[in-house]
């Protein structure tokens, strides 16, 4: 890595771990790794943070609900977000928690530099608390939270306080002299308008709270979430040694609009307090709404990612949500959209027109890049848009345009579909000129698919990696250097990759059917402690082989009688997208056609088992596997460490369809 590459460091909120993440979380966090990525492709050394935020009441509260110590819970909870991440291609480069001891550590540093610095003074609060924004309300009590609309609780007890008010002249002066400190406009004349009211002193510490990084020789005051949540941003880069990472200030705090007060008034006082250099950019994007409140646990109304990936893919959602919505402002979730998007968009756009390029190149061109001969008007036309939409798609990028940068992209696969219709390829004869022809209108197309799919990669990862291989490519896409992408690139006589599905069409109603009975599945699970136990459904799917005994006792003939097991034959055998284990079979069993789900997509190519008669236990309660119902289960042995199943059957024997296995 050259030394001199500028460095920018970028954070997604620090989650709450009393609740699991839904897509609005996802939303923010998939946002920082699409600029992450980009950011990179610009030559930046980029370092992106996201953590939890583990202490406090409501974490308490629900520990004790759960019946386990704090520190387990959250570690669970910790996990389970960061396992998430994970599935969402998310590549966070610092996971912080603020249970971390580094933290800790830069909580309790900071706080010294205020007292240093005479910003801390001992007092007492009496007044309203909001447990769920962990936030000091002005309200009487009884009332509700001005910015939840939850209960608020009394409290009284001993702190210590912050000086915010000394900060408010400082602020708004800063405000002044850095006009994009918070973006967008509206939410930054709302902070101005706030800090123009006059600043109260903060409480930062508390009494009645026990689960919390403690104040030093001041116990039982512990740090209040917010001071110490804030902190993880730093902490995460090097708390009080940042100087040695080179990565503090931020250049970008993402957040949603409803923490933009604590990023933008608190946190630079705090960095003010103790002499630090202040964030450059605090960013608020709008909320995701469901039935047009904003989606959260609370309301009941949310949405979880997991359904959406299994059944569309990661890259599904993740284009979804930069595509739909105009960032900074709010933007509605529909399954509806969701699935239209990935069907117009994804199948029908960018997997068509990739696929239909390959075959093409494939069939006239021996698998390799043609090499263009003179081009045409058209091909220029074409070209020039390409080029053109290389430059407006940064320049939006830069400003945090996905949904615009993205419609541009999408313009370019559009103008090229119909490049392809108007030049019509396939019906060019032998001749040389034809085959000259035919060559400069493949190269042309492939190139505009290069040039897409580097444009592209920020926000789709997954699946511009396997168009990239498709076209040839070495490497990865998002090692391209995008300053130095242009029209042109593309080598003549490169061989394609192997093809990859890339996004299968699939039939709108079977898919929300699918995702929203996962989601019903998912929200079941009545605590998120509870919901950390692992699901249900085992992902091998109906096969016998993912079942395990549940007790080593013996059963007698009468259990055994309990479980009808017939000859069935497999009639039809298909992949379920989003489910690489499960196929879905259809299966006859004598007296009907069952559709069954069997765990053995890894391990058997569905067109081989087409005909075959196999085991299948008849009278099980019907259940959904990802989605697909399955109704019945088909027996197979479990062989080798790891669990590879293996189809019983009767290869020497002629049975009957039906006839049941005594
Ligand atoms: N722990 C605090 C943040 C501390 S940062 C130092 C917190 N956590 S949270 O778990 O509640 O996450 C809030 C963030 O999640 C929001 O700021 C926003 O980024 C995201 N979202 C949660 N619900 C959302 C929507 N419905 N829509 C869009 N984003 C939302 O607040």
């Amino acid at each position: 890595m050259p030394a001199n590459k500028p460095k920018f460091y970028l954070t997604t909120p620090i989650y709450y771990t009393n609740g699991l993440p839904h897509i609005g979380h996802t939303y923010s966090t998939i946002v920082c790794d699409a600029i992450r990525r980009y950011k990179r492709m610009r030559g930046y050394d980029v370092v992106m943070t996201t953590g939890t935020d583990e202490h406090g009441v409501n974490v308490e509260r629900s520990a004790k609900k759960a019946g386990v110590p704090e520190s387990e819970f959250v570690a669970k909870m910790a996990a389970e977000w960061r396992a998430l991440w994970d599935e969402l291609g998310v590549q966070g480069d610092e996971f912080i928690r603020t249970t971390d001891l580094k933290h800790a550590h830069t909580v309790q540093w900071l706080f010294k530099q205020f007292r240093d610095n005479g910003f801390v003074y001992p007092g007492h609060y009496t007044g309203q608390y909001c447990i769920y924004d962990n936030a000091y309300v002005d309200v009487k009590p009884g009332e509700n939270c001005p910015d939840c609309g939850r209960p608020t609780e009394t409290v009284t007890e001993a702190n210590f306080y912050f000086k915010l008010s000394a900060f408010q002249k400082p602020l708004l002066d800063w405000y002044a002299k850095h006009p994009d400190f918070i973006q967008p406009e509206a939410r930054r004349n709302e902070v101005l308008s706030f800090v123009e009211g006059g600043l109260r002193d903060l409480s930062i510490t508390r009494t009645s709270v026990r689960w919390g990084i403690p104040v030093p020789g001041e116990e039982p005051h512990v740090f209040y979430v917010w001071f110490d949540a804030l902190t993880a941003y730093l902490s995460a880069v090097g708390g009080p040694q940042y100087e040695k990472t080179g990565f503090w200030p931020a250049n970008l705090h993402l957040v949603g609009k409803e923490i933009i007060r604590f990023h933008a008034v608190y946190w630079p006082a705090f960095l003010m307090a103790a002499g630090l250099p202040l964030p450059k950019q605090i960013w608020a994007h709008g909320w995701l709404l469901m039935d047009s409140a904003k989606m959260s646990k609370s309301l009941g109304n949310v949405v979880r990612p997991r359904p959406i990936v299994h059944v569309l893919g990661m890259d599904a959602l993740r284009y979804y949500l930069l595509r739909e919505t105009v960032f900074g402002q709010d933007g509605n979730f529909s399954y509806d959209a969701l699935v239209q998007r990935y069907n117009s968009d994804l199948a029908n756009g960018l997997g068509n027109l990739a696929s239909r390029a390959a075959a093409m190149i494939e069939k006239n061109s021996d698998g390799k890049i043609p090499k263009p001969a003179a081009f045409q008007p058209q091909d220029t036309v074409l070209a020039t848009k390409a080029q053109e939409t290389i430059g407006e798609v940064l320049e939006q990028y830069d400003k945090l345009g996905f949904s615009l940068a993205l419609e541009e992209i999408w313009s370019l696969i559009a103008a090229t579909d119909k490049y392809l219709t108007t030049e019509h390829p396939w019906s060019l004869g032998e001749s040389e000129a034809d085959q000259q022809r035919r060559a400069t209108i493949l190269w042309t197309t492939a190139e505009v698919l290069r040039i897409a799919t580097v444009l592209t990669h920020p926000v789709l990862p997954d699946s511009t990696t396997k168009v990239w291989s498709l076209v040839g490519q070495r490497g990865l896409p998002g090692s391209v250097a995008l300053d130095t992408l242009g029209w042109g690139q593309l080598l003549p006589g490169t061989q394609l990759g192997k093809s990859q599905p890339l996004f299968p069409r699939i039939e709108k109603t079977e898919a929300i059917e699918r995702m929203e009975s996962m989601e019903k599945e998912e929200q079941k699970q009545p605590s998120p402690v509870t919901a950390l136990a692992p699901a249900s459904a085992p992902a091998a799917g109906g096969a016998a082989a993912a079942a395990a005994p549940a007790a080593a006792e013996k059963i007698g003939i009468e259990d055994f009688a309990k479980v009808e097991m017939r000859v069935g034959q497999i009639k039809t055998a298909e992949r379920i997208v989003g489910a690489d284990k499960l196929l879905k079979l259809t299966v006859d069993i004598g007296t009907e056609i069952r559709q069954i789900c069997a765990g053995i997509a890894q391990f058997y190519e569905p067109e081989k088992l087409i005909g075959r008669k196999v085991a299948v236990v008849v009278n099980l309660a019907p259940r959904k596997l990802r989605g697909v119902e399955s109704n019945g289960m088909v027996i197979a042995a479990t062989v080798g460490p790891e669990g590879r199943p293996v189809l019983a059957g009767f290869p020497d024997e002629d049975v009957e369809i039906g006839a049941r296995l005594k």
